[in-house]
């Protein structure tokens, strides 16, 4: 399994005490990314699979504020899979990589900070059209 370049990995620093925990995560290294719109997901069932899509533009970000989920990212050629858990780390995934989320615990939630709008015209849904949109993109 390779360790993309293009999935970054975020510190989450958890301050814990008897008023519960506060967790911070900093995400002045991404310059390029400014957070537009967040979203986030949860009541996944069992064996139940989230994104298999792929983003033309948009960047973001992805962290389990509740239990574990796993994310796997490919660029068609290289793959990368991370669990995420509560109170770890994030990632940063940039834009054009197919991605799909899955292996949700049963309090698992994603949140996720996405750089845009929602745009619909932004997906890439066939795994089969993505590839096709990777070579184009790395011809031009
Ligand atoms: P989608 O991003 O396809 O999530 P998943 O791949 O996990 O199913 O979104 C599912 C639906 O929700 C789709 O019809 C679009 C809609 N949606 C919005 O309207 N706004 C948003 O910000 C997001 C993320 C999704």
């Amino acid at each position: 399994m390779n360790t993309l370049n293009f999935l970054k990995k975020l510190d989450v620093h958890s301050l814990v005490d008897f008023r519960g925990n506060l967790n911070i995560a900093e995400l002045g290294r991404l310059d390029e990314f400014a957070v537009k719109r967040i979203y986030y997901i949860s009541n996944v069932p069992k064996g139940v699979e989230r994104g298999a899509h792929a983003h033309k533009s948009l960047k973001q970000v992805f962290f389990a504020i509740s239990g574990s989920f796993t994310l796997k990212v490919t660029d068609g050629v290289n793959s990368d899979s991370v669990q995420l858990n509560s109170h770890s780390c994030g990632y940063f995934l940039s834009s054009g990589f197919w991605r799909v989320l899955s292996d949700f615990s049963q309090d698992g939630v994603c949140l996720v900070l996405a750089s845009e709008y929602y745009d619909p015209d932004d997906y890439i849904h066939k795994f089969d059209e993505f590839l096709d949109w990777r070579i184009s993109v790395e011809k031009s």
